[in-house]
Protein backbone atom coordinates (compact mmCIF):
# COMPACT_ATOMS: atom_id res chain seq x y z
CA UNK A 1 0.00 0.00 0.00
CA UNK A 2 1.37 3.89 -0.25
CA UNK A 3 0.84 6.44 1.88
CA UNK A 4 1.10 10.28 1.92
CA UNK A 5 3.42 12.22 4.57
CA UNK A 6 3.91 15.70 4.46
CA UNK A 7 5.22 18.70 6.53
CA UNK A 8 3.77 21.75 6.13
CA UNK A 9 3.77 25.17 8.48
CA UNK A 10 0.62 26.65 8.02
CA UNK A 11 -0.04 29.76 9.83
CA UNK A 12 1.24 33.16 8.62
CA UNK A 13 3.12 32.97 5.02
CA UNK A 14 4.12 35.64 2.57
CA UNK A 15 1.67 35.90 -0.54
CA UNK A 16 2.21 38.24 -3.15
CA UNK A 17 4.98 39.86 -0.78
CA UNK A 18 2.15 40.29 1.88
CA UNK A 19 2.29 38.29 5.13
CA UNK A 20 -1.18 36.28 5.52
CA UNK A 21 -2.58 33.83 7.68
CA UNK A 22 -3.71 30.11 6.17
CA UNK A 23 -5.96 27.96 8.19
CA UNK A 24 -4.26 24.74 6.70
CA UNK A 25 -0.97 25.02 4.69
CA UNK A 26 -0.42 24.77 1.27
CA UNK A 27 1.40 21.28 1.09
CA UNK A 28 -1.22 20.34 3.46
CA UNK A 29 -4.18 21.14 0.85
CA UNK A 30 -2.43 19.18 -1.79
CA UNK A 31 -1.31 16.13 0.42
CA UNK A 32 -5.39 16.00 1.40
CA UNK A 33 -6.15 16.33 -2.42
CA UNK A 34 -3.86 13.36 -3.54
CA UNK A 35 -5.03 11.05 -0.52
CA UNK A 36 -8.51 11.93 -1.23
CA UNK A 37 -7.88 11.37 -5.23
CA UNK A 38 -5.83 8.11 -5.10
CA UNK A 39 -7.26 6.82 -1.96
CA UNK A 40 -4.56 6.56 0.32
CA UNK A 41 -4.45 7.09 4.13
CA UNK A 42 -2.49 10.92 4.83
CA UNK A 43 -0.05 11.43 7.91
CA UNK A 44 1.66 15.00 8.70
CA UNK A 45 5.39 15.33 9.96
CA UNK A 46 5.24 17.56 12.68
CA UNK A 47 8.41 19.02 14.90
CA UNK A 48 8.48 17.99 17.92
CA UNK A 49 9.00 21.54 19.21
CA UNK A 50 6.19 23.08 16.52
CA UNK A 51 7.12 26.11 14.41
CA UNK A 52 5.60 29.33 15.88
CA UNK A 53 2.52 30.48 13.39
CA UNK A 54 4.27 33.68 12.81
CA UNK A 55 5.84 34.16 9.65
CA UNK A 56 8.78 35.84 10.44
CA UNK A 57 9.80 34.06 13.94
CA UNK A 58 9.84 30.86 12.04
CA UNK A 59 12.13 32.15 9.22
CA UNK A 60 14.14 33.12 12.46
CA UNK A 61 14.21 29.98 14.14
CA UNK A 62 14.58 27.90 10.72
CA UNK A 63 17.38 29.74 9.91
CA UNK A 64 19.16 28.38 13.01
CA UNK A 65 17.35 25.14 12.21
CA UNK A 66 19.29 25.02 8.59
CA UNK A 67 21.54 21.92 8.51
CA UNK A 68 20.19 19.92 11.47
CA UNK A 69 17.80 17.06 11.63
CA UNK A 70 14.95 19.13 13.51
CA UNK A 71 13.28 16.12 15.86
CA UNK A 72 9.59 14.86 14.75
CA UNK A 73 7.00 13.33 16.46
CA UNK A 74 6.82 9.90 15.77
CA UNK A 75 4.60 9.50 12.51
CA UNK A 76 0.87 7.43 13.12
CA UNK A 77 2.36 4.82 10.30
CA UNK A 78 5.10 2.42 10.02
CA UNK A 79 6.99 3.54 6.85
CA UNK A 80 8.91 0.27 6.49
CA UNK A 81 6.28 -1.66 5.79
CA UNK A 82 5.63 0.69 3.00
CA UNK A 83 6.57 -0.04 -0.60
CA UNK A 84 5.95 4.24 -1.97
CA UNK A 85 5.39 6.93 -0.11
CA UNK A 86 4.36 10.07 -1.29
CA UNK A 87 5.71 13.00 0.37
CA UNK A 88 4.77 16.56 0.22
CA UNK A 89 7.33 19.10 1.71
CA UNK A 90 7.81 23.33 1.12
CA UNK A 91 11.48 24.45 0.19
CA UNK A 92 12.86 25.30 3.13
CA UNK A 93 15.92 28.10 2.12
CA UNK A 94 16.70 26.13 -1.30
CA UNK A 95 15.88 22.75 0.47
CA UNK A 96 14.10 20.63 3.10
CA UNK A 97 12.86 21.50 6.08
CA UNK A 98 15.20 19.97 8.84
CA UNK A 99 12.39 18.36 9.41
CA UNK A 100 12.06 16.43 6.41
CA UNK A 101 16.08 15.75 6.14
CA UNK A 102 15.52 13.11 8.66
CA UNK A 103 17.95 10.50 7.43
CA UNK A 104 15.96 6.29 7.90
CA UNK A 105 13.16 7.75 8.57
CA UNK A 106 11.53 7.83 5.52
CA UNK A 107 12.39 4.56 4.54
CA UNK A 108 10.27 3.09 1.75
CA UNK A 109 11.23 1.30 -1.44
CA UNK A 110 10.49 3.83 -3.98
CA UNK A 111 8.73 7.84 -3.17
CA UNK A 112 7.06 10.30 -5.03
CA UNK A 113 7.64 14.31 -4.66
CA UNK A 114 5.47 16.96 -4.41
CA UNK A 115 7.32 20.07 -3.31
CA UNK A 116 5.56 23.67 -2.43
CA UNK A 117 7.79 26.41 -3.08
CA UNK A 118 7.47 30.01 -4.20
CA UNK A 119 10.10 30.03 -6.97
CA UNK A 120 13.44 27.61 -6.03
CA UNK A 121 15.03 24.79 -7.67
CA UNK A 122 12.70 21.11 -7.58
CA UNK A 123 15.71 19.84 -8.46
CA UNK A 124 17.88 20.74 -5.63
CA UNK A 125 15.09 19.62 -3.00
CA UNK A 126 14.06 16.16 -4.02
CA UNK A 127 18.10 15.34 -4.66
CA UNK A 128 18.28 16.68 -0.98
CA UNK A 129 15.58 13.97 0.02
CA UNK A 130 17.20 11.22 -2.33
CA UNK A 131 20.56 11.97 -0.70
CA UNK A 132 19.09 10.91 2.91
CA UNK A 133 17.59 8.27 1.72
CA UNK A 134 20.03 6.22 -0.77
CA UNK A 135 18.16 3.06 -0.81
CA UNK A 136 15.20 4.26 -2.43
CA UNK A 137 13.73 4.92 -5.96
CA UNK A 138 12.48 8.37 -6.90
CA UNK A 139 9.32 7.59 -8.94
CA UNK A 140 8.31 11.33 -9.87
CA UNK A 141 8.85 14.54 -8.62
CA UNK A 142 5.83 17.92 -9.23
CA UNK A 143 6.82 21.65 -8.32
CA UNK A 144 3.87 23.10 -6.86
CA UNK A 145 3.91 27.24 -6.70
CA UNK A 146 1.26 29.30 -6.27
CA UNK A 147 -1.39 29.52 -3.07
CA UNK A 148 -4.54 29.18 -4.83
C1 LIG B 1 11.35 29.43 6.49
C2 LIG B 1 10.89 29.51 5.05
C3 LIG B 1 11.84 29.47 4.05
C4 LIG B 1 11.44 29.49 2.70
N1 LIG B 1 12.40 29.41 1.72
C5 LIG B 1 12.00 29.36 0.42
C6 LIG B 1 12.99 29.24 -0.63
O1 LIG B 1 14.20 29.18 -0.37
N2 LIG B 1 12.55 29.18 -1.92
C7 LIG B 1 11.21 29.23 -2.24
O2 LIG B 1 10.87 29.15 -3.43
N3 LIG B 1 10.26 29.35 -1.27
C8 LIG B 1 10.62 29.41 0.04
N4 LIG B 1 9.67 29.53 1.02
C9 LIG B 1 8.27 29.59 0.64
C10 LIG B 1 7.55 28.27 0.85
O3 LIG B 1 8.19 27.20 0.17
C11 LIG B 1 6.12 28.40 0.30
O4 LIG B 1 5.48 29.47 0.94
C12 LIG B 1 5.29 27.13 0.50
O5 LIG B 1 4.09 27.27 -0.24
C13 LIG B 1 4.96 26.88 1.95
O6 LIG B 1 4.21 25.68 2.05
P1 LIG B 1 3.33 25.36 3.37
O7 LIG B 1 2.20 26.35 3.37
O8 LIG B 1 2.84 23.97 3.14
O9 LIG B 1 4.21 25.49 4.55
C14 LIG B 1 10.05 29.55 2.37
C15 LIG B 1 9.10 29.63 3.41
C16 LIG B 1 9.51 29.61 4.73
C17 LIG B 1 8.47 29.68 5.83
Amino acid sequence: MAVVIYFSHGGETLINGEIKKLDIGNTAKLAQLIGKQLGMPTFPILAAIPYPDSYDQTLQRSKLDAEKLVAIQPIAVDLRAERDIYIGFPVWWGTLPGAVDSRRRFLAKSSTHFVHMRGADLAIASKSFMSSSPMQRLRKNYRCAGHE
